[in-house]
């Protein structure tokens, strides 16, 4: 077929009623009868099928036999005016040519509704359902708006190791990277595995964070971020955890925690705005999807409309509030006081759990939620410690139905304060040289936070579980495909 082939997305935008063109895709469904049958055709460039319009009589009746659910075709035809509502325009076939079969008795995906589950174990074929091929065009979108963001800002896109020699995070269990014979490893004397040996010379791991690297560039190029996958060996079985995710990490050098915030509302927002601009028409077929799922629902517990949530988030400015009047907030609320919490909130200190994120941000506030200054017994080492001696210049922002979406803070420049705080927490410091080298030569106040990519997009595409936004998941017990 010479004629140049057209995407079904540009075409439904020129819309040039009378003109030859050629379309390639993936049959959704055909329907008809002997005399006409209407393929509904989908190419990937859009949540939108295209309809074909195939006269039978003038075509090859085994050529039509092939054409089924999942089959890929290329059509010539004419475009014409859509009779029917849905689309501007529709294509009169002329000639069609079956690229490539998809035998109805085997192909799993079937013309009708399946179960996110059941899409989850055909992970390699669900980007091929309205859905995921909607969340995946997004998740495209949401990492271009992140470069287009910094960038516009100044900032410079830092790429960090993978594969870390240190596990100064301490935010969880990590990964091992090895190439030492696991049945039969070197042993030191003692008994104990002999690194040495090993690839590297030394113990390394799948990093868990990009940030401590990310304050080396920070520390020089003024502004940078980094955009990569981090690894937790974390056994979190829950909708809202993997042990592959990806992470944005901005570090600025000058700036302190109001600046950190306001830096980490702007960007939100940025991509919220992002996705109301360029992404409509999934949006729109997401947020149908979600009120049809929620349809058995009583109104209390539906969640807001996707796009009004969108707007709303938007529009509104984030409340921005201590750990500790956090703390007297949940101490007095009725679900703690009528033991509806799992962890009932007694003390000052005690470290806040999803649920009580989500009565911040769902039932008090209604709105995202900025909590800083928290016990520095709960958080990283490496945060600024406050005047009061009790709190750190932590930040985490709390989002409705997702909890904490971003973790940030302004990091203790004081080379002191930082080694003191390091063995009181038995953080060896002297595999940590290099980072400490920052605080000896030209230390100056700076901040940064990490934002959970696909804990962003369960916010911006309304799906419920963390699987299903990530085009391969890895969680325990699983690492398919
Ligand atoms: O709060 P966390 O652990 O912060 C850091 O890693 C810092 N180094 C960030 C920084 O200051 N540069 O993780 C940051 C965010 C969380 O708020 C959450 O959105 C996401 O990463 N996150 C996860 N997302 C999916 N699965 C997991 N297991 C996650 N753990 C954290
Ligand atoms: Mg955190």
């Amino acid at each position: 077929m010479e004629q140049k082939r057209i995407k079904i997305k540009n075409l439904l935008v020129s819309n040039e009623v009378g003109s030859e063109v050629n379309v390639k895709g993936w049959v959704r469904t055909k329907r008809g009868n002997k005399q006409i049958n209407f393929i509904a055709l989908n190419d990937g460039s859009t949540i939108q099928n295209l309809q074909i319009v195939v006269d039978v009589p003038n075509f090859n009746e085994d050529l039509l036999k092939k054409i089924s659910t999942g089959a890929a075709i290329s059509v010539i035809g004419e475009v014409i005016a859509s009779q029917g509502s849905g689309q501007s325009v529709e294509i009169s076939a002329t000639r069609i040519e079956v690229l490539g079969v998809a035998d109805p008795e085997k192909y799993p995906l079937q013309p009708k509704k399946h179960s996110l589950e059941f899409l989850r174990e055909k992970a390699h074929l669900r980007f091929r359902t309205s859905t995921f091929s909607a969340v995946f065009r997004i998740r495209h979108a949401m990492a271009f708006a992140v470069h287009e963001f910094f960038n516009k800002k100044g900032f410079f896109y830092m790429h960090t190791p993978l594969i870390t020699g240190s596990d100064a995070e301490g935010a969880g269990e990590m990964f091992r990277v090895s190439t030492l014979n696991a049945k039969n490893p070197p042993l030191n004397e003692d008994g104990s595995i002999n690194y040495k040996e090993d690839f590297f010379g030394k113990e390394t791991n799948l990093t868990v964070s990009g940030q401590l690297e990310g304050e080396l560039g920070a520390m020089a190029l003024g502004e940078i971020y980094t955009f990569g996958p981090t690894f937790r060996a974390e056994n979190s079985n829950t909708t809202r955890h993997l042990a592959e995710f990806w992470m944005i990490e901005p570090e600025m050098a000058f700036y302190d925690i109001t600046d950190n915030m306001d830096l980490a509302e702007e960007f939100l927002k940025y991509m919220i705005k992002y996705a109301l601009d360029n992404c409509m028409e999934d949006l729109e077929f997401l947020s149908k999807r979600l009120q049809e799922e929620e349809k058995g629902k009583k109104d209390s517990e539906k969640s807001m409309e996707l796009i009004q949530k969108l707007r709303f988030v938007l529009e509104n400015d984030f409340v921005r509030l201590t750990y500790t009047e956090a703390i007297e907030i949940l101490r007095n609320c009725q679900p703690n006081k009528k033991k509806k919490f799992q962890y009932l909130i007694n003390e000052w200190g005690a470290d806040l759990q999803s649920e009580h994120e989500r009565y911040l941000v769902e039932k008090k506030f209604e709105k995202p939620v900025i909590l800083i200054d928290y016990p520095k017994e709960i958080k990283s080492f490496y945060m600024k410690q406050n005047e009061d001696g009790k709190t750190v210049a932590a930040m985490d922002i709390l989002f409705p139905g997702i909890g904490e979406i971003i973790g940030g803070s302004q990091r203790e420049e004081d080379l002191d304060k930082l080694v003191t705080r390091m063995k009181e927490m038995g953080i060896p410091a002297e595999d940590m040289d290099w980072y400490l080298d920052t605080r000896r030569f030209g230390t100056a106040t700076h901040s940064g936070f990490g934002l959970g990519f696909e804990r962003m997009m369960l916010f911006v595409t309304g799906m419920g579980n963390i699987r299903d936004v990530i085009p391969f998941p890895r969680t325990p017990k699983n690492a398919e495909f």
